[in-house]
């Protein structure tokens, strides 16, 4: 899976705290901390029909994070929808638009690790692009990579910080195998998630999915356990181990740059029938309805 450059993005109009910057002008300074140390939290977004999905629940986890990293300030969600409307607005966004809101611990006043170097408050930066949701809905392919996701005892995954390079080297792993992402193992071998998403498997009629030692407390697999639970569809939260992705009649991925997404083979093996599986399509339609009818109005 290779995202394509869309060129309705090629004069994408950016937010770097409140100043409204060409993409090919945008920038932050050498001495941000995302910059020296990766010191950062975001959130991705998406907006349907002038409304984003789950607005409040990406704005609360992204100030939990910066809580839990110690930021000195951390904007009010209200001030943070008001620079996304006013980002929407520069670009006459109103629907298919994806949003990445990056919170950094700011700009230092010399280089260096130490939270106390910043004094100058928080860098807030808005992306909006135009982009569909980004996995092929008719099924991916995924490898198992051999990097594992961190528990609580090395990095809480209920951070969301912008540490990516776990998922990068296994994103690698998936690129050299011609596979679309890696499925990741927890440090016990259970299955985590993806370099990016949340799994799900079905077997019978029961629906599967990882705890969240190992991954983030995903909004979108939120969504889907609150689907599951409306539709009384019977689901566990549990350990799963590789052998039973194996033998799962139906897996799936969950997340908000991408959505539901069938996972037809894992490790050269077919999964199910090696077609979208009755369950994941019901849960698809359901989703689809779920954004058009829950979104958070912004515009
Ligand atoms: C590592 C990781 N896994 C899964 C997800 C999907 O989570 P969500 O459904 O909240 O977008 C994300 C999204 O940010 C992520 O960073």
């Amino acid at each position: 899976m290779l995202q394509k450059f869309n060129d309705l993005n090629k004069d994408l109009i950016v937010n770097i705290n409140g100043k409204l910057v060409h993409r090919d002008q945008a920038g932050v300074s050498p001495f941000d901390s995302v910059v020296q140390g990766g010191d950062a939290v975001w959130e991705g977004l998406r907006l349907y029909k002038g409304r984003i999905f789950r607005l409040y629940m990406h704005l609360d986890r992204l100030a939990d994070s910066a809580r839990a990293l110690a930021f000195a300030e951390i904007p009010t969600h209200e001030h943070i929808v008001s620079e996304i409307r006013k980002t929407l607005e520069a670009n006459q966004m109103t629907d298919s638009v994806h949003l990445r809101l990056t919170l950094t611990r700011g700009v230092k006043y010399t280089s260096g690790m130490d939270p106390r170097l910043n004094t100058k408050g928080p860098t807030l930066i808005i992306l909006a692009e135009h982009k569909a949701p980004v996995y092929d809905k008719t099924g991916i392919k995924l490898i198992t990579s051999t990097f594992r996701r961190p528990t609580g005892e090395v990095l809480d995954p209920r951070i969301h910080h912008n540490n990516l390079l776990n998922s990068i080297l296994a994103k690698i792993q998936a690129n050299a195998a011609g596979a679309d992402d890696a499925l990741m193992l927890d440090s016990r071998g259970f299955i985590a998630e993806t370099n990016a998403t949340h799994v799900f498997f079905v077997r019978g009629k029961e629906i599967m999915t990882p705890f969240t030692h190992a991954c983030p407390e995903g909004i979108t697999r939120g969504a889907v356990l609150d689907l599951c639970a409306q539709h009384r569809i019977p689901y566990e939260i549990r350990d799963i181990s590789i052998a039973e992705a194996y033998r799962a009649d139906e897996m799936f991925c969950t997340g908000t740059m991408g959505e539901i997404a069938p996972v037809l083979e894992l490790d050269g093996r077919k999964i199910g029938t090696g077609n979208s599986g009755p369950v994941t399509l019901d849960l698809c339609d359901l989703f689809k309805r779920m954004v058009e009818r829950e979104g958070d109005k912004v515009l």
